[in-house]
Order: structure tokens, then C-alpha cells, then sequence
């Protein structure tokens, strides 16, 4: 982190050492997810996919219906599936690997797979990027030029002018890191090559002041002191009648400073449960079959209880946020360790807890924000 985050790109051979270690001469480690499972994925509603050719460049968004894709050995296609860590577990174990980096900043895994020729162009992202070779190989050529500007006559973002600067050819288990803004181009050499990118979120300064305002904002909704009217009995007769009174701004700033609202620790739970929120188009399906409390307690002192896997929880301090709400205020101390455990680990080991009916725990469960271990 200290040599490369942010600064410069990083090759890593053999990142996953097990596509070296089991490979032979028979018998090759490949991708978990097929060519057909991802054709599959790509014609679901709930699954965010792209499908771009070159030769000529278009660009279309899915979802495909399965012959709309091009098969495997033909040339010159890429298929971008997003979210992949919600749809499979192999993807979100991978995800996982990346928590040296703070859950707030990782955003998902995105799978592309591709006939030879494939890629999606010159281009380059204001995001990280982890690329992992997962299955073929893929010819990699960057660049640090400065000159970002992009092709207007195309479908998709295309660099104008990309000078290639480094390259490689990436096998199985290799993995290249790219920091923002790094120029990059990848091709695939095989049919059915896939690279899985880990990507990260960079929401503006301006979106975070913001999102932490509107619910600092919100917060003051459950105050019923400040339902009380303005009064200036010490107002005095004025000569500069258009100015705003000076009693309503000290009467403000004191309220503010009684009230904390000049305190960072005032605005950070605003943007904690912003950051917590799940991706707009996730889904979260109830089982039919829910259990009552009591059945959740007896379940829960038998199985592990999981974080759904476009369930997004993240703590500040002791308090914890999940999908943009506070799961600890107001809850039992059992229950708060429950939510720092899954804030922490993303499961809970099962545990006997105490009087859980109304606990956020329960309801979260309702919710089908957190699912027992299969
Ligand atoms: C790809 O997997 O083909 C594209 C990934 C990227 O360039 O960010
Ligand atoms: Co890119």
C-alpha cells in the first residue's frame, strides 16, 4: 500500500499460486464460472452486463438474450458482468481477499470474458483497479501519458491518442494493480479468456459533505425541543431594518454548539450509513418461509448467521451501519457485539443470544439482510 496505492502499477506473477501449483500437463486450473453460467447471468434482470465489440467498436447494455452473445471461439467480443460477488461465491471469496483495503472504498467484482481479440479499447478509469487473470491469457499494454483525451466518434470511452509505455502477457492466477487515471489496453489471446477487476468507489467530497448534511438534517427530526418558536425579546429598535437580526445568529450558533453540529463525531454516523447503503439495484429476496423469533434464536444457536451478499455493513467506532441504517443504537449489549461481529468478520458463529424479538438483529434477518449458513 505504501509503495504502490495511488502511485503506480504493480505486476504480481502468480498472485493466486494455485493456478501454478495444480497445473500439469494433463490438467489446468481454471475459472469457476463458466462461459454458460455467464451467458446465463447476463440474461437476468438483477445482473448489470455489457457487451462490447471492436472491429468495428459498438456497445450494447444487457440484459442479452443468450444468442445476442457471440460464441467462445468467435473473435473480437467482451462480455462485463457486474456485481459478480452477489451472484457467486467464488467472486465474493475473491472480493474478500481485498479487506486489507476498507470495506467503504471496495465497490464489487466485475468478470469479463472474451473470444481472442477482445477488450474494451484504450481507455483509462479515475477508479483502482485489480485485474486478475482468471482464465487464457491476456496482453496487458499501459501507458502514464498525460494526453486523456477521448475518441468523440465512438460508443465507448476510447483514448484518442494511447502510447504504449509497458507490456505483458498475463496467465492464470497473475494479477496487475493500475492507480487511477493509468492509460490501459487489454486484449485477449484466448478464446474465453476471463479477468476479474476488483474495483473501488471514489464518491466525490462534495457527494460525502452532502449525503452527510441531509442526514445530519434528518437526525434533527426526532428533537422536539427545536420545535420551539423563534422569540427576540431583547431585540432593541433597529436603524438597519433589511439586515438578518443579530439575536437569530447568536440564538443559532448556540444552538448548533449545544446540539454538537460543529463536531466532525455529529456528521461522521451520516456518512457511515451513506457509505452502508447497497447498490441501487440490489435485491433482496424474502424467504417465504421465515422463521419466528423464537425459530431464528434456535436456528441461530446451531448455524452461522451471514451478511446477504449485496448486504454492505460498516462500523464507526462501536456503532455499525448496515444498508444505510444504525444497527446498534438503542440495542442490547449482546446484540451490539452480534453487529460488530458481522461488521468485522461478515458472520456471526452460533450463539445463544438473550431476548432478541424487535432487536435489529431479527429484523435485519426479516429483511433478508442477513441469511443463516447454508
Ligand atoms: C476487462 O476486463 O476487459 C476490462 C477491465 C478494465 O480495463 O478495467
Ligand atoms: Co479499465
Amino acid at each position: 500500500m505504501t509503495r504502490y496505492w495511488h502511485k503506480k502499477p504493480l505486476l504480481v506473477r502468480g498472485a493466486i499460486p494455485a493456478f501454478e501449483l495444480l497445473s500439469n500437463d494433463r490438467e489446468r486450473l481454471d475459472s469457476p464460472i463458466s462461459y454458460k453460467e455467464l451467458v446465463q447471468l447476463a440474461s437476468q434482470d438483477a445482473v448489470e452486463s455489457r457487451l462490447i465489440k471492436s472491429k468495428p467498436w459498438s456497445f450494447d447494455h444487457g440484459p442479452f438474450a443468450k444468442k445476442s452473445i457471440p460464441q467462445i471461439n468467435q473473435l473480437n467480443w467482451t462480455l462485463l458482468l457486474q456485481g459478480m460477488e452477489a451472484h457467486h461465491p467464488a467472486a465474493a471469496k475473491i472480493l474478500s481477499w481485498f479487506r486489507f483495503i476498507p470495506d467503504a472504498r471496495l465497490d464489487d467484482l466485475m468478470v469479463s470474458i472474451a473470444g481472442i481479440g477482445g477488450g474494451v479499447g484504450p481507455h483509462f478509469d479515475s477508479y483502482d483497479v485489480f485485474l486478475i487473470q482468471m482464465s487464457g491469457r491476456r496482453q496487458w499494454r499501459i501507458s502514464s501519458q498525460t494526453d486523456l483525451s477521448l475518441n468523440p466518434n465512438l460508443p465507448l470511452k476510447i483514448l484518442n491518442h494511447f502510447q504504449c509505455e509497458q507490456e505483458w502477457v498475463l496467465e492464470p492466477g497473475d494479477m496487475l494493480y493500475l492507480p487511477p487515471h493509468i492509460a490501459h489496453d487489454g486484449i485477449a489471446l484466448d478464446a474465453g479468456c476471463q479477468t476479474w477487476s476488483v474495483g473501488f468507489r471514489s464518491p466525490s467530497i462534495k457527494e460525502l459533505l452532502q449525503e452527510g448534511l441531509w442526514r445530519l438534517a434528518e437526525s434533527l427530526e426526532n428533537i422536539p425541543e427545536l420545535e420551539r418558536k423563534f422569540a427576540d425579546p431583547k431585540q432593541e429598535a433597529t436603524a438597519h431594518a433589511e439586515q438578518l437580526p443579530q439575536e437569530l445568529i447568536i440564538q443559532l450558533s448556540e444552538q448548533l454548539k449545544e446540539l454538537g453540529l460543529d463536531q466532525i463525531e455529529r456528521f461522521l454516523p451520516g456518512v457511515c450509513a451513506y457509505l452502508s447503503e447497497p447498490k441501487p439495484q440490489a435485491l433482496f429476496d424474502v424467504s417465504p418461509k421465515l422463521l419466528t423469533v423464537n425459530g431464528f434464536s434456535k436456528k441461530l444457536s446451531k448455524k452461522a448467521l451471514l451478511a446477504h451478499p449485496q448486504t454492505r455493513i460498516l462500523s464507526l467506532g462501536k456503532q455499525v451501519f448496515c444498508n444505510g441504517e444504525n444497527m446498534t443504537q438503542g440495542q442490547s449489549s449482546e446484540v451490539i457485539k452480534a453487529w460488530q461481529s458481522l461488521s468485522a468478520k461478515k458472520m456471526l458463529t452460533p450463539q445463544k443470544l438473550g431476548k432478541i424479538d424487535q432487536s435489529s438483529l431479527f429484523e435485519a434477518y426479516l429483511a433478508a439482510w442477513l441469511i443463516f449458513e447454508e
